[in-house]
């Protein structure tokens, strides 16, 4: 079942090319989005929308976190991201001018379902996004957006990240193409992109020996710190929680501007910062942040665009990832990092596919 990979990890890991065209098949093309028949919304409804609130755990929230990024970029929408736990306590508001997306892998997480209800019983509109057809949310949502990315038996989610990304992008450009907020023809420019991403994605996993290098080298530290700015700060977030959770090494992501808030008194050459800086319109931002942490003697790891040779002089270790637009980048530069973890853990003699305390879905509060 493994397909000869030794663990599920690595095998979802290399699913994500084919996961990615999955979930835009037949639903993407340079003249629309056509998000199925288990999504019901009308032009009135779409143009009458002024408020969008992404809500999910996990790995699932930071999925959410890119699309807030994208959103933001592609509609005139407000948008808003919570975590299940906290937005189901919160007095949120809840107008006919707000649409609510649940984000959750199984369709079975305790607080994503309750903000579900919450939302529901104010007499919101729901879409959920889920990788699971017979799931609870499935069945609750008004809309539903199916990921097809198979099913995921790793713990630490990777292939379904990809889908949920997948899934949120084609939102994000139907809203704004049917709304009227992009024009036609930059509409069409953007689906064109994302319909080649799949491929860029295989490319990317073809990279997998130069992040297996990194880990050896690296394996042997105990506290990193993940930093990245804009599409690149969920991305950061994702980094640090999968090394967390499959080989237990202490990690911390912040955003590359938050640093010197408090997070810079930890910098030390036993801590070392993984710096996610794709060359984007905050490269030389987070090129600042480098040097700061380099100042503090940090061993440096980049995940860096090819043809940067700036960050060669800034960092200890490079992982190279390809060029890309920058709405895009989340779904090249997630990869190294997923990468990272994985051969990090196996490096320390980790359980991969069933870490210790963890669940594959959590179905109580
Ligand atoms: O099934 P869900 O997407 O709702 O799960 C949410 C989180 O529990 C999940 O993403 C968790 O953080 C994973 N172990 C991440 O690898």
């Amino acid at each position: 079942e493994k397909d000869g990979y030794p663990h599920y990890m690595a095998k979802e890991i290399h699913e994500q090319g084919t996961v990615l065209r999955s979930t835009l098949k037949g639903r993407l093309s340079e003249s629309g989005v056509d998000l199925g028949d288990d999504v019901h919304w009308d032009g009135d409804f779409l143009r009458s929308l002024r408020r969008i609130n992404l809500v999910a755990c996990g790995t699932s929230y930071y999925a959410c976190l890119v699309a807030e990024r994208v959103l933001e970029r592609w509609t005139s929408l407000d948008v808003k991201v919570d975590i299940a736990s906290e937005y189901r306590y919160r007095d949120v508001k809840i107008g006919a001018d707000t649409l609510a997306v649940f984000v959750s892998q199984s369709g079975e997480t305790a607080d994503t379902l309750a903000a579900q209800r919450k939302v529901r019983s104010l007499g919101g509109r729901c879409l959920g996004i889920t990788n699971v057809r017979g799931s609870t949310l499935a069945r609750e949502v008004h809309d539903l957006l199916l990921l097809k990315a198979g099913p995921e038996i790793g713990v630490a989610a990777t292939k379904t990240f990809m889908g949920q990304l997948g899934a949120l992008y084609l939102l994000a450009l139907k809203l704004g193409w049917e709304r009227g907020d992009l024009n036609p023809v930059e509409a069409s420019r953007l689906a064109y992109g994302l319909l080649k991403l799949p491929y860029e994605v295989e490319r990317v996993l073809e990279r997998d020996g130069d992040v297996k290098a990194a880990a050896e080298r690296f394996c042997g530290y105990d506290d990193f710190l993940f930093l990245g700015r804009g599409f690149s700060y969920p991305i950061a977030l994702e980094g640090a929680l999968k090394l967390k959770e499959i080989s237990y090494v202490h990690a911390e992501a912040y955003a590359a501007g938050e640093m010197k808030h408090g997070p810079i008194a930890l910098l030390e050459p036993n801590v070392p910062v993984m710096v996610v800086i794709p060359k984007d319109g905050l490269y030389e931002k987070t090129l600042s942040n480098v040097q700061e942490a380099r100042a503090r003697k940090s061993p440096i790891v980049a995940v860096a665009s090819d043809g940067d040779d700036l960050i060669d002089q800034m960092a200890d270790w490079v992982i190279r990832i390809p060029r890309c637009e920058e709405c895009f980048s989340p779904f090249i530069s997630v990869i190294p990092l997923q990468q990272f973890a994985y051969h990090v853990a196996q490096l320390r003699g980790c359980e991969i596919d069933q870490p210790r305390n963890l669940a594959k879905s959590v179905t109580v509060e």
